[in-house]
């Protein structure tokens, strides 16, 4: 498997087995977007999750292990290895797959650091000439609060490090501001970036690229904050939708070509070439899209809405992004559909979540039409039961003929399903569909 087809053009493929790494309600969607695709003979989970487990074989392995996900991936004699999370990425995962031979859809731990350090990421777009934010890399309290005081309030401090979308506070109160930077400082080697306040919609617009061409998929918003009406913490996202009507036509091409194309070419010059998605999460400012961050991985949920509308085969498309020959890969085609994800969690999340809850209704689901389950926070309980085993446990997907119909689904299947103590957001989508989100300064 794996060959490239004898009178197919390069880069195409007869049969290839995938390995995903993850164990998240994002994987659960990679994974069945592969499975689907023609291309793709046998999809293998690593850790995966009980969602997973109906499509694919699920083998327990730590996905921060190199060696172990090596080992695994030889085993099975995989052709591509598809890395969903960051740790594993930072972790250098990646690397290791590629030395042993094996082609992987993710970037080098040198690449990724643009998600894992925020510093770094800045100095790529300064050098890149991308348009973001002011910021300040501070190491002590006295250099953040000059920052602070420069930029004024809304205050926005940003853990330099990896913090699982959670190292972000963004808040008008100066001592809040101040405490949240301590906290950070106070790491071993902690750093933080202070950051002008960005005004805006935000946007998740995700590139996959070969480290060289860059393929942009379709736009989606995120719902980050865990209550309705954008209230509380920030969360790894609590809902996501795609299309957005709202949006400008010409919206992804200018970001791939102020954005992805550049911030690409230059980590290629650099000697570090990104090979994965590229996950820009950018705000749609009066004065044009800005940069907010750099991921080095597929948003979780905003992943869950685009695949629902990917037409094109995913295995073919991640397996020429990962063995450099993205630049033959046709014009991908998307649904002219609208899905809406609303996550149900767990009691108490973003805190320490209460896990070990049985979760009801998963078979009734889809009786809702177009809706279906993704699996997050869950493994198997006692007697076939499935339970809660984390923050996010479920993503519940919609899709409808318009963004209203996608979010009357998605509610309606989450309504079908009960977990003690769950909560989730009842706003996803909601002011998109009233047409209530706009770009100040555009008509
Ligand atoms: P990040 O982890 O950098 O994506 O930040 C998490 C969230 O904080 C973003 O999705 C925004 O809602 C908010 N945020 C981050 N940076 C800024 C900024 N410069 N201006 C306004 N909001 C921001
Ligand atoms: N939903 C945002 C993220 O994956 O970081």
């Amino acid at each position: 498997s794996g060959r490239r087809g004898d009178s197919g053009r390069r880069g195409e493929v007869d049969a290839v087995k995938v390995l995903v790494i993850g164990a998240g309600a994002r994987e659960h969607a990679l994974v069945t977007a592969l499975a689907a695709d023609p291309v793709v003979d046998a999809v293998i989970a690593a850790p995966g999750n009980p969602g997973m487990a109906a499509i694919a074989l699920c083998e327990p392995v730590e996905a921060t292990d190199a060696a172990a996900v090596t080992a695994l991936a030889a085993r099975h004699a995989v052709d591509l290895v598809v890395i969903g999370p960051e740790a594993p990425l930072v972790a250098g995962v990646a690397d290791a797959v590629r030395e042993a031979g094996i082609a992987c859809y993710g970037p080098s731990a040198e690449a990724a650091r643009l998600e894992g350090s925020k510093s770094f990421a800045k100095e790529v777009m300064a050098a890149a000439d991308v348009p973001t934010g002011m910021g300040r890399l501070c190491t002590s309290i006295e250099e953040v609060a000059e920052a602070l005081d420069a930029f004024g309030a809304p205050h926005v401090v940003k853990d330099d490090g990896l913090a699982a979308g959670k190292g972000v506070v963004v808040t008008d109160e100066r001592e809040a501001a101040l405490e949240h930077a301590r906290a950070c400082l106070d790491k071993e080697g902690g750093a933080v970036v202070i950051e002008e306040f960005l005004d805006g919609p935000e946007v998740s617009l995700f590139v996959v690229s070969d480290g060289h061409t860059v393929v942009p998929l379709t736009p989606a918003q995120d719902f980050k904050r865990v209550f309705d009406g954008d209230e509380g913490p920030n969360t790894g996202g609590m809902g996501a939708y795609s299309p957005l009507p709202w949006a400008a036509p010409d919206l992804v091409d200018e970001v791939v070509r102020r954005v992805a194309q550049p911030t690409i070419t230059e980590m290629a010059l650099r000697g570090t070439p990104f090979v994965g998605t590229l996950f820009i999460g950018l705000a749609l400012t009066s004065r044009g899209p800005r940069v907010i961050e750099f991921n080095a991985r597929f948003g979780d949920p905003e992943t869950q809405v685009v695949l629902a509308r990917l037409l094109s085969p995913l295995g073919g498309l991640l397996y020429a992004a990962a063995t450099g020959t993205l630049e033959q890969v046709p014009r991908l085609r998307w649904s002219d559909e609208a899905a809406v994800t609303v996550v149900i969690a767990a009691e108490n999340y973003p805190g320490t979540p209460r896990t070990g809850d049985v979760i009801e209704g998963l078979d009734v689901v889809e009786e809702v039409p177009g809706a279906y389950v993704l699996h997050a926070g869950t493994r198997f309980g006692e007697d076939g039961t499935i339970v809660s085993a984390g923050g996010r446990v479920l993503s519940v997907v919609g899709r409808g003929a318009d963004l209203a119909q996608a979010r009357e689904r998605a509610y309606a299947a989450v309504g079908r399903i009960t977990l003690d103590g769950s909560h989730h957001r009842a706003d996803i989508a909601l002011q998109a569909v009233r047409g209530e989100v706009s770009v100040a300064g555009s008509v």
